[in-house]
């Protein structure tokens, strides 16, 4: 069993400090990943084509082209990190997808543009929740959807390394909100839960290539965390390593989807 301590506030994470110059390579995914995301997404999406989308949180745009190769786009990265969005307009451009310096709390585009807004692994960082909220009503058209793809406290993975690096679990319950929470949050601006998706991922990949891209740090929990608590963690994992001891382990790809305000008005009046 993990061990449990009461979650305390954590400072937010400039991503134009460290995370910037690692996270594409840190966190890169398979294709057959960022795929099976595509075709989850899609199924709680309508079936039309084309379908214009806001990345928000875009950062390096890890899934920004994708989202404009199955949907068809225009596909908006909004990014807040100048050093994230530069890495994404250099290395992952499509001719549907525009990275706009932005936030999640001041999204910078016309009301009701956008057929689906996905917010990946970027919540959790949002200063301004309710502001948030009432921004992505405001972009959405009406029918639209947020896919708010996060972690959530009450089930967070248990990932390969986390034997190594112990009170990631404490880290973590600090950082992520509870699913029940999130759901208030958008209730109060008017959004209706429409799904709470729980999805497993397999690992893929190669273990050493898995320590080395970890050893980049490019995961913000560790921005939380002691050097000597990681020094610690990465000598036990290296060691394990070393003697074939690591262990493979699936992970976790929740997401909620809502309904925009605007959809539920409409459905009220037909
Ligand atoms: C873990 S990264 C996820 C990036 C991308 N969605 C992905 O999955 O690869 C979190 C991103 O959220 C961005 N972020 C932080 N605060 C934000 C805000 N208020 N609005 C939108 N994005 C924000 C960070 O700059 C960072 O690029």
């Amino acid at each position: 069993m993990e061990p449990h301590t009461p979650p305390q506030p954590l400072a937010p994470v400039d991503y134009d400090q460290v995370q910037h110059q690692v996270y594409a390579r840190g966190r890169a995914l398979p294709a057959t990943a960022v795929q099976q995301y595509m075709a989850v997404f899609g199924a709680h999406l309508p079936a039309r084509r084309p379908l214009a989308g806001v990345d928000l949180g875009s950062g390096t745009g890890r899934f920004t082209p994708a989202l404009a190769e199955a949907f068809g786009g225009p596909v908006f990265g909004v990014e807040p990190a100048d050093g994230m969005r530069r890495t994404a307009e250099a290395e992952a451009t499509h001719p549907q997808v525009t990275y706009l310096a932005g936030r999640a709390e001041a999204i910078p585009l016309a009301d009701g543009v956008a057929d689906f807004v996905l917010m990946f692994l970027s919540y959790h960082h949002v200063v301004d929740k309710p502001a948030a909220a009432r921004e992505i009503a405001r972009v959405l058209k009406p029918g639209g959807r947020l896919l708010l793809r996060s972690t959530f406290q009450e089930r967070i993975p248990d990932h390969w390394w986390r034997g190594y690096f112990p009170r990631s679990w404490d880290v973590e319950r600090a950082m992520f909100p509870t699913v029940a929470e999130t759901q208030a949050l958008f209730a109060a601006a008017g959004f209706h839960t429409q799904a709470v998706v729980q999805m497993e991922l397999p690992f893929e990949g190669d273990l050493a290539d898995a320590v080395a891209r970890l050893k980049l740090r490019a995961v913000s929990t560790f921005e939380h965390m002691t050097e000597a608590e990681l020094d610690e963690g990465f000598a036990r994992l290296d060691a394990d390593l070393a003697r074939g001891a690591v262990v493979e382990k699936s992970t976790l790809g929740d997401f909620i989807v809502f309904a925009s305000p605007a959809a539920l008005q409409e459905s009220a009046i037909a």
